[in-house]
């Protein structure tokens, strides 16, 4: 099969380069290869042709459920160990399409703003923490407010021991898995072997089970003794039915719940914690975050995330430094031309989010951290796509933009901060 032109190294080099290095090797595979390139990102994602240019995004993701694409969720087979076979993020087709209609509504509309009020309250208890004069590490404060708002929201956890024990060994898990070599031992099933607690595998494996066995106890309790008034996200999966009249079995609601929280915690700490760092570093654009905030009440928090700037800085923000910073495989099922290329069946394309975002005709400048370029003009889906698109895209990306905005405004309108370093922060990546 004749695939676009790519690196040559060897498969597994290029995995450990991209592992390493993720933004340099995108940006060196751009600048030699250009717009569409063909590379080694992983277990069943080898080879594939990663694409930046919106026009084939858009052939991609608008057609990612038709007779030339798919989204298939075996591609996404190095996320298992962790999610669990039953994950959204594994199901393809109908089981696929069922299960996040299942997921979606209590992160859309009515439901997701009636999490406003704990998100708050969450912010406050967390910032509160923090000693006036003495630095701190804002992105452990983010990671704590993304984490319990997670457990309160999605499990409907009640602080207690169960709840502590839980963002305790979590934590540890997720920080685990932003380590290369354990994250290596995802890439590479071979490296999965159980040598005793003191190894990556026998040290991750160990803290899931006692995970799972905290999902399972709270699943258990609500099956004995449910409660009306109950609105979480568990409540909700463990009461739906599909056409069959069939409940979610045990297993998958514990797949579905890993997903939210590994999918739904990191991923949000981050974009604050970058987020805060831009609006500390240019004077500017705190002042006029600050004077937006000025003329809406704290409570009307409908209001706070319809503010006009405060929306552009978000955006910015998931621009310069997409968390995510490629899509979902997608697979060609019939010969498709993209990008001048002719591609056939079978085919894996990827999006980088990364380089769109980076592609200097649609961002000038594009280096720059400047919200102004969201309220100049609008970008189509497919120039701007932080959440992915199409029929795998981000299930979470309204709740995630309704919490960024609450924290932020939360924090600056209670707390005054400053970089302890002026110096520029580089990117670095934790993999999961
Ligand atoms: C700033 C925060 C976030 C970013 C940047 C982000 C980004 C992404 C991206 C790029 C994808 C892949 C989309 C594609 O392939 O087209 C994705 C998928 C997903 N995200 Fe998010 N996400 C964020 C927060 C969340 C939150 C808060 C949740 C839920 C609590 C969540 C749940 C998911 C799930 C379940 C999927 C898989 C969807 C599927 O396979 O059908 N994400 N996200």
């Amino acid at each position: 099969m004749s695939l676009p032109d790519g690196p040559r190294t060897p498969p597994t080099l290029q995995v450990i380069q991209w592992l390493a290095r993720p933004l340099s090797f995108m940006r060196n595979c751009r600048d030699r290869y250009g717009d569409c390139f063909t590379t080694h990102l992983g277990a069943r994602m080898s080879p594939a042709v990663v694409f930046s240019n919106p026009q084939a995004l858009q052939i991609i993701l608008a057609n990612d459920d038709s007779k030339e694409f798919d989204a298939p969720g075996e591609r996404n087979v190095i996320f298992e160990p962790l999610l669990g076979a039953q994950s959204v993020i594994g199901l393809t087709g109908d089981r696929h399409r069922r299960m996040r209609q299942l997921m979606m509504p209590p992160f859309h509309g009515e439901r997701m703003r009636s999490y406003g009020h704990l998100i708050a309250q969450i912010t406050d208890e967390v910032m509160r923490g923090c000693i006036v004069g003495k630095a701190f590490s804002l992105r452990n404060r983010m990671q704590a407010i993304s984490m319990r708002v997670i457990l309160k929201a999605v499990f409907g956890l009640e602080e207690g021991s169960r709840y502590n024990e839980m963002a305790r060994m979590l934590g540890s898990l997720l920080d685990q898995m932003s380590n290369r070599l354990t994250v290596s031992v995802l890439y590479f099933p071979v490296l999965r072997r159980n040598l005793g607690p003191l190894s990556p595998w026998g040290n991750f494996v160990r803290r899931r089970e006692r995970i799972d066995r905290l999902i399972y106890d709270e699943i258990a309790e609500r099956r004995m003794r449910p409660k009306a008034s109950r609105d979480d996200i568990l409540t909700l999966l463990m009461s739906a039915r599909d056409e069959a009249g069939e409940a979610l079995t045990d297993v998958e609601l514990r797949d579905e719940l890993m997903t939210l929280l590994v999918a739904g915690h990191e991923t949000t700490a981050t974009a604050l914690t970058w987020a805060l760092y831009w609006i500390h570093k240019f004077p500017k654009v705190y002042e006029r975050v600050l004077a937006e905030l000025q003329g809406v009440a704290l409570s009307d928090t409908s209001a706070l995330s319809r503010l006009p700037y405060l929306n552009a800085v978000c955006c910015e923000t998931l621009r310069i430094y997409p968390v995510g910073m490629l899509t979902f495989p997608r697979v060609t099922t019939s010969p498709v031309e993209l990008g001048g290329h002719s591609l056939e069946p079978g085919t894996i394309v990827i999006g980088s989010i990364y380089l769109t975002h980076r592609r200097k005709e649609i961002y000038p400048d594009p280096d720059r951290f400047r919200p102004e370029r969201f309220l100049e003009r609008r970008f189509s889906p497919y120039e701007y796509l932080p959440f992915g698109g199409g029929a795998r895209r981000c299930i979470g990306m309204a709740f995630a933009q309704f919490e960024m905005k609450l924290v932020i405004s939360r924090i600056l309108s209670s707390v005054e901060l400053a970089l302890v370093d002026k110096r520029s922060v580089p990117c670095r990546t934790r993999h999961l």
